[in-house]
């Protein structure tokens, strides 16, 4: 029989990254706790029609990435493709508008698009997901983009750039939309089946057209900044106005749609040239109209999603190298210090204290060889000798220094094991 390997775009993280996935997650928790951003665990199964009316109808999302299918009792669900709608949901199940005037929360886990497989792109992905809910004021947009570019500055990412943007609310829109459709109408033919289509039920989303024609055509067609009310207009310029008086640097690109139809006036990304086509590392933006829409009370909401995967891909591998590295490696010859190995491992683990050792009959030469590659601080070498005299080598891996040391008394090689840390 064959073997079986992972769906296509579905993949594993394995040991050696995963110490880099923890970093991240530490840093975010850490961040997050000093801004008040609580933690929320959602389901990734909904029914379809949280995303369909969320998200959008005529979103690519919706039309071509969902994994969605019927129940046994012909109910529809849908892996979640994104975090949002989800915590609206559970915002409004569960009346958490009630608890404070604005809710800071955050849920990290995988989401699922249906999406062509490359470089950075994946089928199941992972994002760190904030939501600051029930506040409009533009100190709150600062605040959350600037928790953003704090975390990332923490995580020890090169070069990334922030880019914002205002989509207005749906007043500004309606305007904007006439003008685009009566720009695009004469150029029709250059664009695409998909944008032609578009050009009717969502013509907004031809901004976010990756066919290089239909990125052409729209070069020249009028943007939404250009078409905000007063009100929108005022609210961008707080933002911008709180933004640098955080110093934090950001480009306007009045281009930037963001690819789900909920986003109303602030939206932003923050992307790197680091990574290829797929160079969005976090995308997030107000959508002021979702709650009211997903049946909630009329509430405003701004949030953003960092992908961890891209995050992960552009952390070093070698920042990591003795994150998971032994404090201590013991070597054992013969029956009697393997035993002992193994009572003193694991009263040490028991202490926190990092010990491998080899169970089972391996030569010196092996246990040593392992001992190396695993990049541990010290080595203790234990034989019938070393039992009879209750004494032994403890050696230093770092400096190459040995010295011996009493192995009646586990407490100060334990201190001192506690002392170096992990690896070398
Ligand atoms: P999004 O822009 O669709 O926004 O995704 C946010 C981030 O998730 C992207 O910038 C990217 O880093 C990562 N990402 C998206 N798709 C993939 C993929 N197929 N493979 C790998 N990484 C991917 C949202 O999802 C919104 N819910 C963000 C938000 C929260 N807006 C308000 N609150």
């Amino acid at each position: 029989m064959g073997t079986i390997t992972a769906v296509r775009g579905f993949k594993d993280i394995l040991p050696d990254e995963t110490a880099k996935w923890q970093h991240i997650e530490r840093t975010a928790r850490s961040v997050f706790s000093s801004f008040g951003i609580r933690e929320i665990k959602i389901p990734v199964l909904e029914k379809t029609e949280l995303f369909s009316r969320g998200i959008g109808e005529t979103t690519d999302i919706v039309e071509k990435e969902m994994y969605t299918f019927l129940d046994r009792d012909k109910e529809s669900l849908t892996l979640r493709p994104e975090a949002t709608a989800s915590v609206i949901r559970a915002y409004i199940e569960h009346h958490l508008y009630a608890t404070a005037p604005l809710l800071k929360l955050f849920t990290i886990g995988p989401m699922f698009r249906r999406e062509r497989p490359q470089k950075g792109r994946f089928r199941q992905f992972h994002q760190i997901n904030v939501e600051y809910l029930g506040e409009k004021d533009p100190r709150v947009d600062a605040e959350l983009i600037f928790m953003l570019m704090h975390f990332l500055g923490k995580t020890g990412l090169p070069s990334l750039k922030l880019e914002i943007n205002s989509l207005g609310c749906p007043m500004c829109r309606s305007l904007f939309r006439d003008r685009v459709v009566s720009f695009l109408e004469t150029k029709k033919n250059d664009l695409c089946d998909d944008c032609k289509r578009r050009l009717t039920t969502n013509p907004l989303r031809i901004f976010d057209c990756k066919v290089p024609e239909c990125k052409q055509t729209i070069a020249g067609a009028p943007v939404i900044i250009d078409f905000i009310c007063a009100e929108c207009s005022n609210h961008f310029e707080g933002v911008k106005g709180h933004l640098t008086a955080l110093e934090i640097p950001y480009a306007l690109t009045p281009t930037m749609v963001r690819g789900l139809d909920y986003y109303t006036n602030t939206a932003f990304e923050v992307t790197t040239n680091l990574l290829g086509a797929q160079n969005a590392v976090a995308g997030g933006g107000r959508y002021d109209g979702l709650v009211k829409l997903l049946g909630g009370p009329d509430l405003p909401g701004i949030g953003f999603a960092v992908g961890l995967d891209r995050l992960a891909a552009l952390i070093p591998e070698e920042d990591f190298r003795f994150a998971e590295c032994p404090h201590l490696f013991i070597a054992a010859m013969g029956d009697r210090a393997q035993d002992f190995s193994f009572r003193l491992a694991n009263e040490l683990r028991r202490q926190d204290i990092y010990v491998e050792t080899d169970i089972g009959d391996k030569g010196l030469k092996s246990q040593m060889k392992r001992a190396n590659k695993l990049g541990c601080s010290h080595t203790l070498i234990v034989g019938d000798a070393e039992m009879d005299n209750q004494r032994a080598i403890l050696r230093d891996m770092t400096s190459g220094n040995q010295d011996e040391i009493s192995l009646s008394s586990w407490e100060i090689l334990s201190e001192r094991l506690k002392a170096t840390g992990k690896g070398r």
